[in-house]
């Protein structure tokens, strides 16, 4: 025979097994052990059973109790368990499956050709200078011997912009060698530096463009001499090109900032465009001893001090290096081109062999 107490466990049970979640779950358990619950009620009401039976019944209703409280405990365990599992099944990622594609970046062939460069003379002890894309013409021309009226000015097809900074005109320099100027003038001798950056002529081909990169260097210290400036550069040719045979010829030249002056010139073949062989030579840079006035020009004294300078063009040195036809497509952006001759961002720049 089964009275109000086993009818309140039967029910419970049923009511516990049902419930799908745990807001269900606390409903039970509400109805039955909180404040209004039944249980609660059937010991509120303990009072008020016949004495011959109140002991016997109460003994029971707090056996319920426990047996429900513990019924509910196991129920809710089962309840946080199946929560979790749902959780972990929804957030399950499948780490077998192919990435998302991702664009990675390239590095531009010409920034490349800058971080070399600076790998490469950093290594001999250059540190890396900046000049100003907007210069006045006395750091862009006088300052390095070529004063108002020189024919070099002609050679530039210079932007001249309007306005004037110290009382100079200004332009957008034509050349790096700025920076030879304004690193003898910032920092006292000796000094060892190279200045990658940009420049602008007006002038547009296949191989021309009115912005382009030049990458300058000086040195200046007591003693140096054109053997010292050999050295270097064929050092540079044959590490950048990587190369350690490649024919490096200097020929005497002119350049108005330097005094002798030489242009370096790589021996390649015309007809392959191979280079480091073949009998022919390609012009590669400008370079020559620091001219006496230029040294004077920014307060040095040319008897003790002595240096070479060098210039040349990073686009060009690029294009040789990777033999790529055309200059325009550098400043294309066009991202077929850049993942094509791009370089991976993450692979270091190495040094190549034979630089000390
Ligand atoms: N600035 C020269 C040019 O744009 C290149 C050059 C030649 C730079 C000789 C130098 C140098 O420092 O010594 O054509």
């Amino acid at each position: 025979m089964t009275d109000d107490l086993d009818a309140l466990r039967v029910e419970t049970e049923t009511a516990l097994a049902a419930s799908p979640d745990l807001r269900a779950w606390d409903a039970v358990r509400v109805g039955v052990l909180g404040k209004q619950g039944r249980l609660t009620g059937m010991l509120k009401e303990l009072g008020k059973v016949p004495h011959d039976v109140r002991r016997e019944r109460g003994a029971r209703l707090n056996l319920l109790k426990d047996e429900l409280a513990a019924m509910m405990e196991t129920r809710r365990a089962a309840l946080d368990a199946a929560a979790l599992d749902a959780r972990l099944a929804s957030e399950r990622m499948d780490v077998s499956l192919p990435p998302l594609p991702r664009a990675a970046g390239a590095i531009h062939p010409l920034t490349r050709t800058m971080e070399e460069m600076t790998a490469i003379f950093g290594a001999m002890g250059f540190t890396v200078g900046e000049g100003l894309d907007v210069q006045t013409d006395w750091f862009n021309f006088s300052a390095l011997n070529i004063p108002a009226h020189h024919p070099a000015r002609a050679d530039h097809d210079t932007f001249y912009l309007p306005g004037t900074r110290d009382g100079r005109p200004l332009l957008l320099r034509t050349q790096t060698s700025d920076v030879q100027i304004i690193s003898m003038l910032n920092q006292p001798p000796p000094l060892r530096v190279i200045a990658p950056g940009r420049v602008y002529r007006a002038d547009h081909d296949a191989t021309h463009s009115p912005v382009f990169h030049q990458c300058e260097g000086l040195v200046i210290d007591r003693n140096i001499t054109l053997g010292h400036l050999k050295g270097c550069l064929t050092d540079f040719l044959r590490a950048y090109f990587d190369i350690p045979t490649l024919p490096v010829r200097f020929r005497s030249s002119y350049f108005p900032f330097t005094e002798p002056s030489m242009e370096v010139d790589i021996g390649w073949n015309r007809r392959t465009g191979d280079l480091g062989a073949g009998g022919d030579w390609l012009e590669i840079l400008g370079s020559g001893m620091v001219h006496p006035r230029v040294l004077a020009n920014v307060g040095l004294d040319p008897r003790e001090w002595q240096g070479f300078a060098f210039g040349m063009g990073v686009d060009r040195v690029t294009m040789l290096k990777h033999g790529m036809p055309d200059l325009r497509p550098f400043y294309e952006s066009d991202m077929r081109w850049l993942r094509h001759y791009g370089f991976n961002p993450l692979a270091p720049v190495a040094l190549h062999e034979g630089v000390a």
